[in-house]
Parts: structure tokens; C-alpha cells; sequence
């Protein structure tokens, strides 16, 4: 089993680069597949789950050069295949914007129901009544969903809850069906406009991304082209909340500062200092944390996957921190984690009310999904004793070169390999 063993305690300090964003990169990786020409795509985070997704484009068809560490060239001219492997669409949530694209560009999908990150029930009706608004039928064979459509045609779609997923995939499917598709009460994520204005640059006609109205005016070719994707903006606010926690003063070089406003705000709020740049970021403690409350919401709103490791961030502030979950019914599970390294939070449903305890200790935890692993990571590098993070993979799914990262910055983190029959002494 492979590890992270922590030693923390030290302030982190000095610059940290922010790579491209993963939830960017997976549609616009999906996304290729609409194209009648190669595309050029730059500032691709080099992680797990953009491995998967192009292993996915491999088993589609598609040829997939390696320019460089961050970039790959695609060429969907030779995709022949409408089904997502089975293995693969389970190992990710992303895998399902593949149906979209795979819908737009041959009018058929099949894929098994997608893995990623578990927070409870996460429905995708409101993906599948935006294919049926645009024409398609679907049905469920043998475990696997089966997407089918003699043409798609744009159609008025008002999803009845803000979702990320649901509003790309029915931009994906929109991209070359007959006439104007409308997508109401859409989400506006800046992934959101980064696919918008990746598809765009390939030949789409997308407007009013970014807002909670989209129009997608169908065209039929898509000539392919370059493109580069904009900063992580959770890689950047994990840093931001990593620095304030260890007491640091960190720069995030090639952040978009206006995507991190509602981190920014919340950490000031705190009584820390961020400074922002032109592409850059400066956070710095300045003396003690004070408690806050903190409710996700859509984009502007406090991202969810930004909540483990703020609610971490109120464990260390002084008195009664309030952490209100509005976006997934489930994602207070790594709290028990981060109770074993001292926390006292209390959940009630979709609250958590976080005590300040002014330290962590180091202990064995679990990252339980990406983000949870995320604020272990932060925990462990505040404690000053020795914590060990299990499951790791979860961590790398999403964050690139998170362990040289953080020793940049100062921490003392190590990946290690425990062979099993180790584990197995210990435990006799
Ligand atoms: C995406 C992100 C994830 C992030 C989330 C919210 C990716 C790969 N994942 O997930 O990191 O936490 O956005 O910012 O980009 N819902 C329905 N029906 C649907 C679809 C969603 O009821 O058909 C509900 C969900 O259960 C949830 C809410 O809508 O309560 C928001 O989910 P959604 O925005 O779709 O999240 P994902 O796209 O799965």
C-alpha cells in the first residue's frame, strides 16, 4: 500500500505554481471528440483522471499524441466507437461527458453509470431530460445506459437544479444538433466557460457561458484547433487554505485571482492576508484565525470542493465555526478522519459545527475521496507530529505533483510503499 507520512509543523512559505484545471480539462478532453480536425490542447493537468479520459479517446479511436507534459494533440478524425469502457467510465465521474459528446457527434452513446467521489445520491436525470429535449431516447441494457438519436435537434432546456455535469453534457450534445438549444438556470462555473470558449475556438457558436443562460446555435463542422486551459481553481484555493493553516506566507503564481473571490473573501473574513496580483496570489497569516461560517453554493458562491479543507481551516480559528453543505447531501464523511487528529466538529445533516481546537495531532487517516485527502494533506502538514495518509490515490486523481508541491513549500512529505505482508506482521 502507498502512503503519505507526514511530518508537520512548519510554516509553509515561497511560490507554488498552479496547474490547468482538471474539471476544465476533462470536458474540453471529451469535448475533442465533436471535432472534424485535430486539436491542439495546452495546459492539461498531468493527473490521474486525465490519463483515464485519454485512454478513453484511445479506446473511442482517437489518436492521442503526447506534445509535451501538459499538452497532447487529439485527432477524433478516426473515432469509430460509441461505447465508453466499462472500467474506465467507473473509475471517474467525468467519464459521462463523453455521452454528450459521443450523442453530438454519432448520435448513439452507451456507458455504464459513472464512478468518482461518493456524496450520497448523484442523480443524472437532469443530463438524460436534456438529451431527451434535444431529440434522444435512451434506455438502460444489462447495467448499461444506450443513448440513441436519428438527428438532434435544439430544444429549450431548464434544468431543475444548477448543475455542473448536467449543463455540459447538454452543451456537448447541443454543439452540432439542428438549430438553437437554450439551457436555463445553467451553472457558471469558470470550467463552464472554459469549455464554452474551448468549443468556440474550434468552430462551435456558444453564448452567455458564464451566465445562468446558454444559447448553442448548432453548426455542422467543427474544424479543430489550439487551445490553453485556464488555472485549477481548487489546486489554487487548497494552497491558499494550506498556507493560512500553517501559519505561511505563500505566492500561487498563474491563478485567475477573480475565480478565487468567494476563497479570498472567506480567508480575509478569517483574518488572513491575500493580496492579489495580475495572474498571482499572496496569502499570508497575520495573527490568529477567527471563526467564520461557510455555506457552498454554485459558482460565485463558496465552492463545495473547497468545503473539507476550509472546515479544516475553522478547526484552527478561535471559537464556533458553522460549515453548511448545500450542494451534495453527503460530504461530511472525512470528518471522522480529521477527528482523529483532534478536530471537534459535530454534523447534523448538511451542517457541521466546528469548535476551534487551535492544533491537530499527527495520526493514521484516510483520504476518503479528493478533496477529503486534500485536507488531510493540510492537517498533516499543521500537526506537529507524524500523520499517515492512506487511499492516495484519490489525492492524485486531482492534484499534480502535489507531494513535491507542498516540499517546495517547505513540508517534509513523503510517498511511501508499505508492502503488504508488512501490514500483515504489523498487524499480528
Ligand atoms: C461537478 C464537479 C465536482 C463538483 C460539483 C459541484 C466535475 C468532474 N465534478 O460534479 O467536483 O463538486 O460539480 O461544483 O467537474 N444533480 C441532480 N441531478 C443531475 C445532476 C446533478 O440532482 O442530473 C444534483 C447533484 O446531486 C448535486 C447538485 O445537483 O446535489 C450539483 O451537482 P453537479 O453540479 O451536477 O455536480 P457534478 O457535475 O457531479
Amino acid at each position: 500500500m502507498i502512503k503519505y507520512v507526514i511530518h508537520g509543523g512548519k510554516p509553509l512559505t515561497g511560490t507554488v505554481e498552479i496547474s490547468g484545471a482538471k474539471n476544465a480539462a476533462l470536458p474540453i478532453l471529451a469535448a475533442t471528440v465533436l471535432a472534424d480536425g485535430p486539436c491542439r490542447v495546452e495546459n492539461i493537468p498531468s493527473i490521474s483522471d486525465v490519463s483515464i479520459c485519454t485512454d478513453i479517446l484511445y479506446n473511442l479511436g482517437a489518436d492521442v499524441t503526447v506534445v509535451d507534459r501538459h499538452t497532447l494533440m487529439i485527432d477524433p478524425t478516426r473515432v469509430n466507437s460509441f461505447t465508453v469502457p466499462s472500467d474506465l467510465a467507473r473509475s471517474m465521474r467525468a467519464s459521462y461527458y463523453f455521452i454528450g459528446s459521443l450523442l453530438g457527434r454519432m448520435g448513439q452513446a452507451k456507458m455504464t453509470t459513472p464512478g468518482g467521489c461518493d456524496f450520497g445520491v448523484r442523480p443524472i436525470d437532469q443530463h438524460i431530460k436534456g438529451f431527451e429535449m434535444l431529440g434522444a431516447k435512451w434506455s438502460m441494457d444489462r447495467g448499461m445506459l444506450c443513448f440513441s438519436a436519428d438527428s438532434l435537434v435544439g430544444g429549450h432546456v431548464y434544468l431543475d437544479v444548477v448543475s455542473v455535469g448536467a449543463t455540459i453534457n447538454v452543451m456537448l450534445a447541443a454543439v452540432k444538433a439542428r438549430g438553437l438549444t437554450v439551457i436555463e438556470n445553467a451553472a457558471r462555473e469558470p470550467h463552464i466557460v472554459d469549455l464554452a470558449n474551448f468549443l468556440n475556438t474550434i468552430g462551435a457558436d456558444i453564448m452567455g457561458a458564464g451566465t445562468d443562460v446558454i444559447k448553442i446555435r448548432g453548426v455542422s463542422y467543427l474544424p479543430g484547433g489550439s487551445y490553453s486551459i485556464i488555472p485549477d481553481q481548487i489546486e489554487a484555493g487548497t494552497y491558499m487554505v494550506a498556507a493560512a493553516a500553517t501559519k505561511g506566507d505563500v505566492t500561487l503564481k498563474n491563478v485567475i485571482p477573480k475565480h478565487l473571490e468567494s476563497i479570498t473573501a472567506k480567508l480575509q473574513e478569517m483574518g488572513v492576508e491575500v493580496e492579489e496580483g495580475d495572474e498571482c496570489i499572496r496569502v499570508r497569516y497575520v495573527g490568529e484565525l477567527q471563526k467564520a461560517n461557510v455555506k457552498t453554493q454554485p459558482h460565485p458562491g463558496f465552492p463545495t470542493d473547497m468545503q473539507p479543507q476550509i472546515t479544516t481551516l475553522l478547526c484552527l480559528a478561535k471559537g464556533t465555526s458553522l460549515v453548511t453543505e448545500n450542494v451534495f447531501d453527503n460530504r461530511f464523511k472525512y470528518v471522522d478522519e480529521l477527528r482523529r487528529m483532534g478536530a471537534n466538529i459535530t454534523v447534523d445533516g448538511r451542517v457541521a459545527v466546528v469548535e476551534g481546537v487551535g492544533g491537530f495531532q499527527g495520526a493514521p487517516v484516510k483520504a476518503v475521496d479528493l478533496r477529503a485527502g486534500a485536507a488531510m494533506l493540510i492537517a498533516g502538514v499543521v500537526a506537529t507530529d507524524r500523520t499517515e495518509i492512506e487511499d492516495i490515490h484519490h489525492i492524485e486523481r486531482g492534484y499534480e505533483n502535489v507531494l513535491e508541491k507542498f516540499r517546495k513549500l517547505g513540508a517534509d512529505i513523503k510517498r511511501i510503499d508499505v508492502p503488504d505482508d508488512m501490514r500483515l506482521a504489523k498487524a499480528l
